[in-house]
């Protein structure tokens, strides 16, 4: 049974909280599809409903931390130090598509450090949620990351950038041809925080993906740590919610970003 600290707590209360309404709303995505005028609107209503009620929950907790929020930005708390990084519905395109694989994704920041992450993907109920320095956990699940260390093993998810999204012109289609030849698959699963919590179980050996926000991966990141993983920028030094996140194993890292780099 995983010891969770106070602040993990929180998060996950509020998490459990927001996922409730989410559920009932992606359910009614499913009957809209058929519509004129699609769910779109609808969408972005239960994306904001549930970022409002992780605020409150939040807030409600920790009155004096501070936030950055996808839908909202930046609130300043009394407290300088301490903010909440929360992405309230990602996996939105999956969502609208009516395909049942998004999450909540909820970080603590601490001076500049990510030090808790929680992802819930209300409609499996899998509760990834991690602390530095003490472990990931899958549910009540000790998370490790994968074993694997030949590459032709390996499953690698990713993000494909469409319509106007930067990564295309950052060299993807190569990435991808380069990769093609050296692995057992490549995914585009649609939910960056939830792709990250796969490289943490293992379920996934690898990712990448160019263009990421910091609430999409906060969380993420903490939780490819604390089991076992390595996190970095394809780019080299400095913030890793810009440029290409690569994540995996230790033992695939090197050869991943190698593989990876535009001008290898
Ligand atoms: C998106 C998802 C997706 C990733 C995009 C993100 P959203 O977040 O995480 O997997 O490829 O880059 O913007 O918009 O669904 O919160
Ligand atoms: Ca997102
Ligand atoms: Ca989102």
């Amino acid at each position: 049974m995983a010891l969770r600290s106070a602040n993990v707590t929180v998060m996950i209360q509020a998490a459990h909280k927001a996922a409730r309404p989410l559920v009932r709303d992606f359910g009614e995505v499913e009957n809209l599809q058929v519509s004129i005028k699609g769910p779109g609107d609808f969408v972005s209503a239960a994306d904001r409903r549930a970022e409002q009620t992780l605020r409150r929950e939040l807030g409600r907790a920790r009155p004096t931390f501070g936030f950055l929020l996808e839908e909202s930005g930046v609130i300043a708390g009394e407290d300088r130090e301490q903010r909440w990084v929360v992405d309230p519905l990602d996996g939105t395109t999956n969502f609208l598509h009516g395909l049942p694989h998004f999450a909540i994704s909820i970080a603590l920041e601490r001076r500049g450090e990510l030090i808790a992450g929680v992802v819930y993907d209300p409609i499996k109920d899998e509760l990834f949620c991690a602390e530095k320095g003490a472990g990931a956990y899958l549910n009540d699940r000790r998370l490790r990351v994968s074993g694997r260390s030949d590459l032709a093993h390996c499953l690698i998810g990713t993000g494909i950038p469409v319509l106007n999204w930067p990564g295309r012109e950052q060299g993807f289609a190569g990435q991808l041809e380069r990769l093609a030849g050296e692995v057992a698959g490549i995914r585009r699963l649609g939910t960056a925080s939830l792709d990250l919590a796969y490289v943490a179980a293992g379920r996934l050996d690898g990712f990448w993906e160019f263009g990421l926000k910091p609430w999409d991966v906060a969380a993420g990141i903490v939780l490819v740590r604390e089991a076992g993983g390595l996190v970095g920028r394809l780019e080299g030094e400095g913030d890793l919610a810009a440029g290409t996140l690569v994540a995996s194993n230790a033992a695939i890292h090197p050869r991943l970003v190698q593989l990876l780099r535009v001008n290898h």
